[in-house]
């Protein structure tokens, strides 16, 4: 593990290197607790480098075995070897050389799953961030970047497979039982991007034509007998390729694409050039074991490794500062490649909530940064949902600001003018100001400045002169390290609502520009006035989330429910449900703390019948629609002296009083909803499913019994219908026996799948209540559960203190003290899997003092801990800062 030792890496302080590796000719010789790594690197001094600068190669945790230099073995004194650091003194003063190292790793014994390691026998690969220094000793940062060939020797029996990046070139018998194969990737790649897997698994074959006529060889990988749920995966990954050729022009560039899936993964999924190695969580899928959500992140997540080929591998980072270039990016084309082949308004709002909750609370919290951080003590804490969603949220409002038509060419101007080319943030904003001529300086904030922009507007209107006046401000909160802050520009795309739920026309404005229904608010504050507007409209802001905002509306008061039941645009009519419920449940939070009970207006508790009867709406929508926000939702909207069982009690309320006043319209929707269809995971078919399902859990909270649940868990015939049943028996009714009897049948079903299995440790993490820490601590011990393995962490400790509000913030701090100690013991084994649970307790300054008391020894706890490696440290050292 990289132990802490203090150091911050500054993005002021880059240089280019001094040294180049033309080549990397690497051969493994591959031993589950031995192999040797034999680099040969042809290296050449940097142009304009200093001439007497030694030549310093990274390592981490690496045993030097072998040092030779144009041939010669390197006496004693001329290098020195630590296992971080390969230190060679004097380097010829010819331009060129050529370096062969020799190193021992043990990948059996890498529980950190960076670098070379076994995953259930498989031999694999992690290099990103700093991982490859972890195989070899090299110059491994993402601006140094060679061609590779990769000789894999291994056992024939345990190893037939044998793959690497790039194309096969050759392959062939060593004897003794032992077999080769050479793989040579000509595109030059930083060190990041090299991958290797050796091992015996089955495979399902495909082939893809580009437009110009480049025949592709598709193969998925997977465990033996699995090979039938890797179906979707395959499907998903040609449309993929397909949709990048129109939509982005962008054609594949090797005559072989491999994706493996392996079942110990930090992350999900890794866009190794040629052969992306996934969480075999995010490619294995058939109905009888994944949940419509699962297929739709199968989906994204087989389409955003594959952009990934020209936004990141072909165009990849300077340095990794610069790492939203290609992940902010690549998120972007991968919701819109789901939004065609979905549906757009859906797939809108699933990403804003999804901002939301995973964002919004990190941009408000200790942990904020820039989406461009300027600093890092450890870059894996960087790979967060500020550089991947909001930065992704960046480049839409590009595309908002400028257009689709110059946001396309402008995206042509990088491909031609960066391929081959590790840039800069500075340089891909550098092409949209080139191609349509603006100054895009204040819109580059987005980039550097920290923090969710809060906007307040109000609106009035004088009747006698038909104007509508919307006063706009905005207003930025400092973040960590930075109290003052400068005005952004803020894109707020809006419209004006009439009686029918018409857009209104408008004609005149005075204030500001605006074009094309887009307010450009640059300025802290702004007047708009609109001419021609006769009555007084519903003002819908921020339409389709224009701008990654908190916004606060000021309007007559039932412009909110005219919205919701009106609005032409699909996510402010959503939004404007979500503000209304969060206002109720923020209420009911208030009453409950003072020990009276809620009461909710009878207009708010019609809305649900009338949306989920409107069949003019997808029934995706309506689900969406329906759905409360989350307890963690309105905890963020509360913002500060949190009582969770408050939160719980307000919540639970509100939905039951839902369930009961239109109880008749939704037993009638959900039969007519039961039908005998075959499964298919579409979308519109998946939208039915989850209407239903939720329908399912108003009628349960309404009727008070288990009976319809279990019931519909006895009848259910795909895994989205069986867990959403399972989780209404286990949050609603935990401890029944219709609850006790579905758990225990789904484990009998399911003890072999262990994919399957977390969703079984997920749904018990989640059941409401102080006696779930017990259940979770019950669980720790259960045959499928493992410490050492990412998703059942994730699945049972990651859901416990992430989405279990009264069950993990126990007014008694036994969760918190629980979740410290578990955290310090995966440390051990897995420092990167370690920090990223820790953030759960980021927003513990929002709670009630007695909770935030508890949670912060529980931070000190960890802080005080005597194996800290530099991943955990940092986030447990900002988070009490
Ligand atoms: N680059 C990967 C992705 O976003 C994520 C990842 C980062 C995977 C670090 C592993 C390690 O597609
Ligand atoms: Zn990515």
């Amino acid at each position: 593990m990289t132990a802490d030792t203090g150091t911050i890496f500054r993005l002021e302080d880059y240089r280019p290197s001094d040294f180049l590796i033309g080549e990397t000719r690497l051969t493994f010789r591959l031993d589950p607790t031995a192999t040797t790594v034999i680099a040969e690197l042809d290296m050449e001094r940097r142009a304009g480098a200093v001439l007497d600068a030694p030549l310093v190669l990274d390592g981490d945790e690496l045993t030097l075995t072998g040092l030779s230099l144009d041939g010669q073995a390197l006496g004693d004194d001329a290098y020195e070897a630590t296992p971080e650091r390969l230190t060679i003194r004097s380097v010829p003063a010819s331009a060129r050389f050529r370096l062969t190292i020799e190193t021992k790793v043990n990948p059996a014994a890498n529980k950190a799953l960076m670098g070379l390691y076994r995953s259930n026998g498989v031999y694999c690969t992690q290099c990103e961030a700093e991982g490859f220094r972890r195989i070899t000793y090299f110059l491994d940062r993402p601006d140094v970047l060679s061609v590779y060939t990769v000789r894999i020797e291994a056992d024939r029996a345990t190893c037939p497979l044998l793959l690497s990046n790039g194309d096969p070139v050759e392959a062939g018998d060593l004897g003794d039982g032992r077999h080769f194969a050479v793989w040579h990737d000509p595109h030059p790649k930083p060190s990041y991007l090299f991958a290797l897997v050796a091992g015996d698994l089955g495979v399902v074959e495909d082939s893809f034509t580009t437009a110009s006529g480049r025949q592709v060889k598709l193969g998925i990988y997977v465990e033996h007998g699995k090979e039938d749920r890797a179906g979707y995966a395959m499907d998903a990954l040609k449309r993929s390729m397909a949709w990048d050729e129109t939509a982005f022009g962008r054609e594949y560039d090797l005559d072989v694409f491999n994706i493996v899936a392996v079942s110990d993964f930090n992350m999900g999924a890794m866009e190794n050039k040629g052969l992306n190695i996934f969480n075999d969580k995010y490619v294995l899928a058939d109905e009888e074991t994944a949940t419509d959500a699962d297929y739709a992140n199968i989906e994204a997540i087989i389409a955003h490794e594959y952009f990934h080929n020209w936004t990141g591998n072909r165009i990849t980072c300077r340095d990794w500062f610069q790492l939203c270039l290609k992940e902010g990016l690549t998120v972007f084309r991968d919701h819109e490649f789901s939004a065609d082949q979905r549906s757009r308004a859906v797939k809108r709002i699933t990403e804003v909530r999804n901002l939301r909750s995973l964002q919004f609370p990190e941009d408000q919290g200790p942990l904020a940064h820039p989406v461009r951080p300027r600093r890092y003590k450890e870059i894996n804490n960087f790979y967060t949902a500020t550089v991947y969603e909001k930065g992704s949220e960046v480049v839409r409002m590009l595309r908002t600001i400028l257009g689709d038509e110059t946001f396309r060419k402008a995206m042509d101007l990088y491909f031609e003018r960066h391929d081959g080319q590790a840039v800069t943030i500075e340089d891909f904003i550098a092409c949209f100001a080139d191609v349509s001529g603006e100054d895009l300086s204040q819109f580059a904030l987005w980039y550097h400045q920290a923090g969710t922009p809060n906007v307040t507007a109000s609106v009035s209107h004088d009747a006698q002169k038909a104007e509508l006046v919307l006063e706009l401000e905005q207003q930025l909160p400092p973040t960590p390290s930075e109290s003052r802050k400068k005005l952004m520009h803020i894109p707020l795309s809006f419209g004006l609502v009439g009686p029918e739920g018409e857009d209104l026309g408008w004609s005149a404005v005075e204030g500001a520009a605006v074009a094309d229904g887009v307010i450009h608010l640059k300025k802290r504050k702004q007047t708009l006035r609109f001419s021609g507007v006769p009555h007084l409209p519903a003002v819908s802001l921020n339409r389709g989330f224009s701008a990654p905002v908190n916004l606060t509306l000021a309007q007559k008061p039932d412009a909110l429910l005219h919205l919701a039941l009106h609005d032409g645009d699909p996510f402010c009519r959503w939004q404007a449900l979500v503000t209304m419920f969060t206002q109720a449940l923020i209420d009911g939070h208030r009453s409950l703390l003072a020990d009276a009970e809620p009461t909710f207006d009878e207009a708010l508790l019609d809305l649900p019948g009338r949306i989920a009867a409107d069949a003019g709406l997808e029934e995706a929508f309506r689900a969406l629609a329906l759905t409360l926000p989350s307890e963690t939702d309105i905890a963020r909207e509360i913002g500060s002296d949190i009582e969770p069982y408050c939160i719980y009690g307000a919540r639970a309320r509100l939905a039951r009083a839902i369930g009961t006043r239109n109880r008749d319209r939704f037993e009638a929707l959900h039969q007519s909803l039961t039908t005998q269809e075959a499964f298919s995971p579409d979308a519109a078919s998946a939208g039915r499913r989850a209407l239903r399902n939720l329908l399912l859990d108003y009628l349960a909270a309404a009727e008070r019994t288990p009976a319809r649940a279990a019931g519909a868990f006895a009848r259910s015939t795909n895994m989205t219908d069986r867990f959403a049943a399972l989780s209404v028996l286990a949050h609603r009714f935990g401890g029944s026996p219709e609850a006790v009897d579905a758990l225990e049948a789904f484990e009998r079903r399911y003890a072999g799948d262990a994919l399957v299995m977390d969703k079984w440790f997920a749904v018990q993490a989640m059941m409401p209540g102080a006696a779930a820490l017990d259940t979770v601590k019950a669980l720790m011990g259960h045959a499928a559960f493992d410490l050492s393995n990412p998703n059942r962490v994730r699945s049972l400790i990651g859901t416990y203190a992430n989405a279990n509000q009264t069950g993990f913030h126990r007014a008694d701090g036994a969760g918190y003290a629980f979740f410290a100690e578990t955290v310090l013991e995966i440390e051990r084994k897995n420092p990167q899997l370690a920090a990223r649970l820790a953030t759960a307790l980021r927003s513990w300054r929002s709670l009630e003092p007695n909770r935030r008391a508890a949670a912060q020894s529980a931070l000190e706890a960890m802080a005080a801990s005597q194996t800290n490696s530099r991943d955990l440290a940092d986030i447990v050292q900002r988070t009490l800062a």
